[in-house]
């Protein structure tokens, strides 16, 4: 196990910064969330810290040593990617042990470990399969359990489980995080999925085209976002500009905090009713324009005038069904004004 840590590193592809001066660190035996819409820069960070790239500026260290001249085989780093491929001629043990075998470990080694990893990824039995003989979830299985056996220093899956559908999907994030716990190794997962980077992470970083906008701790980043792209990038978030132009919402009542350049609210934070709500909390008169049930709760869109709208998510079974068109009113606490960036 080790911490990684990338020191102002600047991958150009000809014109392009593809990663633009990132610095980030990432704890020993942390899970780390890497998160950025397509094309921010993720699958290049992870290829320089694994070796495949190197950067045009800056450093990477694992375990405080500079990496530089350590080729991707000598780094004990183990992965994962997107289209990864297991041998289809290799039985399952067969391709869980190839890391050890091209390291001349001894049979009776290999096959020790083997079981270990097989056992730990919930495979055990089935080592004499052959990968097509297995379901989607239990490919995936082979593949960590391949990138484990060698008991690599650091972990990099980039967007390992994006090809399953939603079901497998949560199982097998509920799966890699008791995984990660039993084995401690320090982990970089890329995802786009801001859900399931907040379910999987300790700490979680956005990228956006190859800058670092934030890191730190799921709720750190948002409940307090440095501004509007890492407000909208985690969770949803309904964006007030400052100051707010005088056609603002007509009837609005704003108490809002000063020195901001915008605020946000998240959907959860609002609550929808028919009728102008007490005086004490931040208030906005809208129309919805759609209620969306979805089980235990029910997506509301609501047109504030101005041509802008508001996202609510509205957890209460019991409130009356209002029909879409209907005027609403949506308020808020004053502490949920989540103040961005300095104005
Ligand atoms: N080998 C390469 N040559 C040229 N451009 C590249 C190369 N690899 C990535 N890029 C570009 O760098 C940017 C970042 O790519 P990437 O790291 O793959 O993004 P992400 O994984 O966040 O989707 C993109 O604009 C991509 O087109
Ligand atoms: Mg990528």
């Amino acid at each position: 196990m080790a911490e990684v840590s990338v020191r102002g590193v600047t991958m150009r592809f000809g014109e392009l910064k593809a990663l633009d001066d990132v610095t980030l660190d990432f704890v020993d035996g942390g899970f780390f969330a890497l998160l950025g819409p397509s094309g921010s820069g993720k699958t290049t960070l992870l290829r320089v810290i694994a070796g495949f790239l190197f950067p045009d500026e800056g450093e990477v260290r694992i375990a405080g040593q500079p990496v530089e001249r350590v080729p991707v085989e000598k780094r004990e780093i183990g992965m994962m990617f997107q289209n990864y491929a297991l041998f289809p001629n290799l039985t399952v043990a067969e391709n869980v042990g190839f890391g050890l075998r091209v390291r001349h470990v001894d049979r009776a080694e290999e096959r020790r470990r083997v079981g270990e990893v097989l056992e730990l990824v919930q495979l055990e039995g089935l080592g004499r399969r052959r990968p097509k003989e297995l379901s989607g979830g239990q490919r995936q299985r082979v593949a960590l359990a391949r990138a484990i056996v060698t008991n690599p220093k650091v972990l990099l899956l980039d967007e390992p489980l994006s090809a399953l559908d939603k079901a497998l999907r949560v199982d097998m994030q509920i799966e890699l995080k008791r995984i990660q716990r039993e084995v401690g190794i320090t982990t970089i997962f890329v995802t786009h999925d801001q859900e399931e980077a907040l379910t999987l992470a300790d700490r979680i970083g956005i990228l956006r085209d190859g800058r670092l906008v934030q890191a730190g701790p799921p709720r750190e980043v948002y409940n307090a976002p440095v501004d509007s792209f890492a407000a909208r990038f985690l969770g949803e978030a309904n964006l007030l500009p400052s100051p707010l132009p005088d056609t603002f919402a007509e009837g609005a009542r704003l108490a809002l905090p000063e020195g901001a350049a915008a605020y946000a609210v998240r959907p959860e934070a609002l609550t929808l009713t028919p009728t102008p709500p007490e005086d004490d909390v931040n208030a906005l008169p809208g129309r919805l324009v759609q209620r969306v049930f979805a089980g235990s709760m029910a997506t509301c869109v609501v047109d504030i005038g101005g041509g802008g709208t508001w996202k609510v998510i509205d957890r209460d079974p019991d409130l009356p069904q209002l029909p879409e068109g209907a005027a609403v009113w949506l308020s808020w606490d004053a502490e949920d004004t989540i103040p961005i960036g300095a104005a």
